[in-house]
């Protein structure tokens, strides 16, 4: 199983590989919002991936084209209610009021 570490505040937590990058995110008790409920259609859930990115699912192309349509979009983000865990560890950053 994946471990997920969660920053800032450096949590971490085991995950299920083929779990939501947001559903560990939330049992961990990290703050991150779910506007849209998970349909890619908003930008609360956006995040930076530290590490670990080759490990999580194929960016689709609903998430693709959000982050295109976003400001402070960088190479490492991602909507973590679209990431799909893989088996390797990943680093993720909460983006909190950086956020939609
Ligand atoms: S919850 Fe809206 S894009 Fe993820």
């Amino acid at each position: 199983m994946p471990i997920l570490t969660i920053m800032p505040s450096g949590k971490t937590i085991e995950a299920a590989e083929g779990s939501i990058l947001v559903d560990a995110i939330l049992a961990a008790d990290e703050p991150i919002q779910l506007k849209c409920n998970r349909d890619a259609k908003c930008e609360s859930c956006h995040v930076f991936i530290l590490e670990g990115r080759k490990s999580l699912a194929k960016m689709g192309r609903p998430e693709s084209e959000k982050l295109d349509s976003m400001v402070g979009v960088a190479s490492k983000s991602r909507l973590a209610c679209q990431c799909i865990l893989g088996t390797e560890n990943v680093t993720v950053e909460l983006l909190g009021a950086l956020s939609g």
